[in-house]
């Protein structure tokens, strides 16, 4: 059976959010591992929930990071992609044969106990600086469509007609033809026409912004 993971303070990364998430993710390893002798069903929905905090997991930690400016994000990004496809790969495998419970076990904890221990105290000292307020954060996103021209480009581009494409932001026909005249677009209309319409790094970089403008 794999060693049982402990968290303690040593293990801290620098923001309370992660390491109460690091916290759970343990914990559900520990649960799979003294799930051992139970059934099969049991089993699986621990790792069904271990699968979706995991995914919540990491994106937490890719926004954090992701708002603090952190250098190496993209290696932590690979880093998760890989734990994602060896778990859908591992589970995949079972599915022609016998779930090996023990060695599934065996893999989750001693990966998470790495990610934990090892790859993420790598962006310790740079979270906290972000947080004490020594790093400079991340800069504004530039805003994509700040114009009536542009957004009526943009309008041309998805094929829809005024109303279909001004609803979408909770705006009336009339408003929105106003903007696409001329008028000037005020910032949150610009907001919400970048996170609707924006592509996805366009969209997830000012959602990122908007909710950690300076600071965890
Ligand atoms: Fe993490």
């Amino acid at each position: 059976m794999p060693k049982k993971l402990v968290w303690n303070s040593g293990y801290s990364v620098g923001n309370e959010t992660l390491d109460n998430q690091h916290k759970k993710l343990m914990d559900l390893c520990n649960k799979l591992a003294i799930s051992d002798g139970q059934s099969d069903a049991q089993f699986h929905e621990i790792l069904d929930e271990l699968s979706a905090y995991a995914r919540v997991h990491f994106a937490t930690e890719e926004a954090l990071l992701l708002a603090c400016g952190y250098p190496l994000l993209g290696t932590q990004q690979e880093d998760h992609a890989e734990y994602e496809k060896q778990v859908v790969e591992t589970l995949a495998a079972a599915s022609n044969g016998t779930l090996d419970k023990v060695e599934l076990q065996r893999l989750l904890s001693s990966w998470w106990n790495d990610h934990i221990l090892i790859s993420d105290r790598d962006y310790r000292g740079h979270v906290m600086a972000f947080s004490s307020g020594e790093t400079t954060p991340a800069e504004k996103p530039a805003l994509k469509f700040s114009t009536g021209e542009k957004v009526l480009a943009l309008r041309k581009k998805t094929g829809l007609t005024q109303t279909p494409f001004w609803s979408r932001i909770g705006l009336t026909q009339s408003a929105g033809s106003r903007y696409e005249s001329g008028r000037n677009i005020p910032r949150p209309v610009q907001h919400l026409l970048q996170l609707v319409y924006g592509t996805d790094k366009q969209s997830a970089e000012l959602l990122t912004w908007l909710r950690y403008p300076g600071k965890f």
